[in-house]
C-alpha cells in the first residue's frame, strides 16, 4: 500500500509543479470519522493536514492550501487543488466524497424581474421612487393583516391624506409543518379502477385501504378537487400521490399544496405511465425532486383557466384589458388554514404557491401605483391606456404569447402583458374624463335614478345623447360589432401627447380579416406636452353577415418619428 502510494506521489510531483500555479479549485472533503479514531495524530486538524502532505509537491507546506478544518457539521476539510491531486487524494483511505466548490444560482424567480423592474438609479422603480406616497386598496376575499407581506417595517409613515385605521399586530401559533416525508424511496405503485365508484379520480369512500395502504396512488384530475384527493390517498393510508392529466387537462401544469408527497404529471405522461403499470405485475415508483429549471418554457403565456373576453356586458369595450404573472404566485396565506385549504391539514404558513386573478391583480395594482407614483396628476383613464398601450404581444422568446398551442388572441390577452419600464413613458395616452363616463352610462342605457346612484347627480341622458351623437368612450382598445346588415362604422379616438414638444406620429394599421380600415389624419404632430389631437377610424365589412356570430382581430400603432414610442391597440371586430 505504501509503496503504491509513493510512486503515485512521485509522478504527481512533476505535473503539480506545472499545474498547481493556474488550475487551482476550492474541493470540500468529506472524511469518515472513524479514521481519526484510528490513526495515531493527536489533533483533527494535523490529520487533515497529513492527506495533503501526501498529494501536493514537497516543497510546498499542506498549510498553504488547506482553507477550513470541519469539526462541528462534518468531519473533514476544504482545500484548493489541481485535478490530479484530486484524483490521488481519491485514492486514499477515509476520503468518503470530494466536491467542488461550485457557485449556486438561487433557484426562485421573482415576478418583479420577470416583469423587468431592477434596483438602480434608473428605470420604473427609481422613476416613481418606488411608489412613494401611493396608497393601494386590496378588494378579496379576505386579508390576513399580521402576514409578513403586509409587516411595515422599513416603510416611511403612513400619508397624512390616510383616513383608515391600522391595526396593531397579533401573535398566532404556528404548529408542525414537518408531517411531510419525501416518498423518494421506491413505492409500489397503484390505479383503483372500482367499477363506478369514481376510484380513478380517488373520490371521498372510493380508495380501499387494503389495496392502497403504503403504496403510491395514481388519481385522475377531474370530478374533485386536487388537494382533497390527496387527503384522501391519505386517510385510506396511503403514502404519496401521482395527480394524472387527463385529455381535458392536457399538459396544464397547475402547483397545488399538499397534505402528503405528491406530484402532478402531464396528459402524455399519464399515458405512458398507465401503459407501464399494464405491462408489469408490480409497478413501483419514486419521486425525486429534480430542480428548479429556469427560462426553458415560453413565458408569459396565458393561462387555461384566464378569464376570456368578449364581454358580455358591453362587447363594445374589448376585454380582458391586460394580462399579468398570476400563475404559482408564492403569495400571502391566513394562519387560520393549513396551505392546502382542506379543514383536516393542521400545518401552519404564511405563505403558499397561489393562482389566480388574485394574484395577477395585484401585480398590475402595484404597476398602476407607480405609474400614479411617477405622474400623481393623471387620471385613473390615463394610469390604463399607459399600461394597456405598452404591454407585450410577445414572449421572452420575442415570439407571440402562446394560449395553450396556438398563439393568444386578443380575447385572451387584450393589450398584451404588462410591461412596467415601458408604461411609466407611453409618449401618449387617451385619457377620459368623467363627463365622458356619464354619456358613456347614457349609451348603455342607464336610467337617471341608476345613473343617480353612482355620480350623485341628475343627468339628462337624452340632452347628452343628443349632444354626443356617434359617440366612443376614448378607450386604449377599440372593438368594432357589425350588428345584421350594417357594413361600415365609424370610431373616434383622443389621444394626449405626454411625450416631448414637437412630436410626430404616424399610423400603423395590421386591419382584422373581411375588413377595411382607414385612419384619418395618418399623421398627428403635437407641437406641445399636454396637447391632444383626435383621429377618426372607419370601418367597412367586405363580407356579409353569416348566420353564427364571427370574430376577426387586427391593432393600429401610433408611431413617433424615432419609432421609440409605439402606442398600440388591439382591434376586434364582431359579426353578430
Ligand atoms: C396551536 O394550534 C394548534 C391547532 O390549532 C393547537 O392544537 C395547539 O394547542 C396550539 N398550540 C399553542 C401553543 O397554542
Ligand atoms: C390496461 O389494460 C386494460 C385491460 O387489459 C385495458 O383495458 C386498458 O386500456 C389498458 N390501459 C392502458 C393505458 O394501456
Ligand atoms: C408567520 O409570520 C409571523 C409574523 O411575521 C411570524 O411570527 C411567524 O413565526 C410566521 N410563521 C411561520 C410558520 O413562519
Ligand atoms: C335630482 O332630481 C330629483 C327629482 O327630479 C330631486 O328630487 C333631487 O333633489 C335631485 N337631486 C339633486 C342632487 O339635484
Ligand atoms: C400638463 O398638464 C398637467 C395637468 O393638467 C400639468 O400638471 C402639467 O404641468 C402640464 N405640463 C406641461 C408641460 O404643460
Amino acid at each position: 500500500m505504501e509503496t503504491k502510494i509513493w510512486v503515485f506521489c512521485s509522478t504527481l510531483f512533476l505535473c503539480s509543479i506545472a499545474l498547481h500555479a493556474h488550475n487551482l479549485q476550492t474541493y470540500i472533503i468529506q472524511l469518515h470519522p472513524q479514521g481519526f479514531t484510528s490513526s495515531s495524530f493527536t489533533s483533527k486538524l494535523q490529520w487533515h493536514r497529513s492527506f495533503l502532505q501526501n498529494i501536493i509537491s514537497s516543497e510546498e507546506t499542506p498549510s498553504s492550501r488547506l482553507l477550513y478544518s470541519y469539526r462541528s457539521a462534518m468531519e473533514g476539510f476544504a482545500a484548493q487543488l489541481s485535478e490530479l491531486e484530486v484524483e490521488s487524494l481519491r485514492n486514499l483511505p477515509d476520503v468518503i466524497a470530494i466536491r467542488p466548490d461550485r457557485r449556486l444560482e438561487i433557484h426562485t424567480t421573482h415576478s418583479y424581474k420577470f416583469l423587468g423592474l431592477h434596483l438602480g438609479r434608473e428605470g420604473a422603480w427609481f422613476k416613481s421612487r418606488y411608489g412613494h406616497g401611493s396608497i393601494i386598496g386590496v378588494l378579496d376575499t379576505g386579508i390576513w393583516p399580521e402576514s409578513p407581506s403586509f409587516d411595515d417595517r422599513w416603510m416611511p409613515q403612513v400619508p397624512k391624506k390616510w383616513k383608515g385605521i391600522c391595526q396593531e399586530g397579533q401573535d398566532f401559533n404556528s404548529s408542525n409543518w414537518n408531517q411531510l416525508r419525501s416518498a423518494q424511496r421506491e413505492l409500489e405503485l397503484v390505479y383503483v379502477k372500482d367499477g363506478d365508484t369514481g376510484s380513478e379520480y380517488c373520490f371521498p369512500g372510493s380508495l380501499p385501504e387494503a389495496k392502497v395502504h403504503g403504496r403510491m396512488v395514481v388519481c385522475d384530475r377531474g370530478v374533485n378537487a386536487r388537494a382533497e384527493k390527496g387527503q384522501i390517498v391519505k386517510e385510506a393510508g396511503g403514502a404519496a400521490m401521482i395527480l394524472a392529466n387527463t385529455e381535458i387537462n392536457q399538459e396544464d401544469n397547475s402547483v397545488d399544496v399538499h397534505v402528503l408527497p405528491a406530484t402532478v404529471i402531464g396528459y402524455a405522461e399519464s399515458v405512458r405511465l398507465k401503459s407501464y403499470m399494464n405491462s408489469t405485475r408490480r409497478p413501483s415508483a419514486r419521486i425525486e425532486f429534480g430542480g428548479t429549471v429556469i427560462g426553458k418554457s415560453r413565458a408569459p403565456a396565458v393561462a387555461q383557466f384566464s378569464s376570456r373576453g368578449p364581454s358580455l356586458t358591453d362587447p363594445s369595450i374589448l376585454k380582458p384589458d391586460i394580462v399579468a404573472p398570476g400563475v404559482n404566485i408564492i403569495a400571502a396565506w391566513p394562519q387560520n388554514l393549513g396551505p392546502s385549504g382542506l379543514p383536516e391539514d393542521t400545518r401552519r404558513v404564511n405563505f403558499t404557491v397561489m393562482s389566480g386573478t388574485s394574484m395577477a391583480c395585484p401585480h398590475v395594482s402595484g404597476l398602476a401605483a407607480l405609474v400614479h407614483a411617477a405622474y400623481p396628476k393623471w387620471s385613473p383613464a390615463a394610469i390604463k391606456s399607459a399600461l394597456m398601450t405598452t404591454a407585450d404581444v410577445t414572449d421572452h422568446f420575442k415570439k407571440p404569447i402562446m394560449d395553450g398551442n396556438k398563439p393568444a388572441g386578443v380575447f385572451s390577452v387584450g393589450a398584451g402583458h404588462v410591461n412596467p419600464e415601458r408604461a411609466v413613458n407611453p409618449g401618449l395616452l387617451y385619457d377620459i374624463r368623467p363627463d365622458e363616463y356619464i354619456t358613456y352610462l347614457c349609451t348603455l342605457g342607464y336610467t337617471r335614478s341608476e345613473i343617480f346612484t353612482i355620480t350623485h347627480k341628475n343627468v339628462s341622458c337624452r340632452e347628452i345623447l343628443q349632444k354626443n351623437r356617434g359617440f366612443s368612450l376614448n378607450y386604449p382598445s377599440i372593438s368594432v360589432i357589425f350588428k345584421h346588415g350594417q357594413t361600415g362604422r365609424m370610431i373616434e379616438r383622443r389621444l394626449t401627447n405626454v411625450g416631448g414638444p414637437n412630436s410626430v406620429y404616424s399610423v400603423e394599421i395590421m386591419a382584422p380579416e373581411g375588413v377595411k380600415v382607414r385612419v384619418k389624419p395618418r399623421r398627428l404632430a403635437f407641437k406641445y406636452t399636454n396637447q391632444s389631437l383626435s383621429y377618426k377610424v372607419w370601418f367597412v365589412s367586405k363580407k356579409m353577415t353569416e348566420t353564427k356570430t364571427t370574430y376577426a382581430e387586427g391593432h393600429l400603432i401610433w408611431v413617433n418619428s424615432h419609432n421609440f414610442y409605439r402606442v398600440r391597440s388591439p382591434l376586434s371586430v364582431t359579426w353578430a
